[in-house]
């Protein structure tokens, strides 16, 4: 009984109404997968600058992937997607509008560096690629549970 009347606090907020607890588990596995294949590929751009590898030509392929993830960063966070091992916090679906301000910055600016790397000048995409990077701690301070 205490558990249904858990349940019934939790539906009447309108949390937990959308996904079953595996459907919940399934799509945090599958964001975290897309956010680490992000990471590499910023990982990848900076050892390309870092250690001038003579691999420039893979900096678009690198941009793209990321645009590409950014793109489908908002659908990765469906209301009710919190049960189970997740650092997305609550605040997510409590400041939805908030956390939509955050994907889009991510969306804009790393598109923006697509644009950048296809005109081919290094200053302006290591500039870039600071402020696309910046998009990832703007979202994360706020959205993500800390280690
Ligand atoms: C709009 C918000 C948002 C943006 C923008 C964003 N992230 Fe994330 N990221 C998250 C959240 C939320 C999690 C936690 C996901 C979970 O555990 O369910 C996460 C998790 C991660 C993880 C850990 C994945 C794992 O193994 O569990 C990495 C790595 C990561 N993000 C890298 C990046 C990088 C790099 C960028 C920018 C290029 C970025 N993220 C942009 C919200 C964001």
């Amino acid at each position: 009984m205490k558990i249904i009347a858990t349940l019934t606090v939790f539906l009447s907020f309108g949390i937990f109404v959308n996904l079953t607890f595996a459907e919940s588990v399934g799509i945090i596995k599958y964001r975290q997968n897309v956010m680490k294949s992000t990471g590499a590929h910023m990982g990848a751009i900076v050892d390309i600058l870092k250690n001038r590898l003579p691999l420039e030509a893979h900096l678009l392929d690198h941009a793209r992937s990321i645009s590409q993830n950014s793109k489908m960063t908002l659908a990765m966070f469906p209301k009710g997607s919190a049960l189970g091992k997740t650092k997305a916090k609550a605040d997510i679906w409590k400041n939805w509008s908030q956390f939509e301000n955050a994907v889009n910055a991510f969306v804009r600016e790393s598109t923006k560096l697509v644009k950048i790397v296809e005109s081919g000048d290094m200053k302006a995409f290591t500039k870039q690629f600071r402020t696309t990077g910046k998009t990832c701690g703007g979202c994360h301070k706020n959205f993500r549970e800390r280690d």
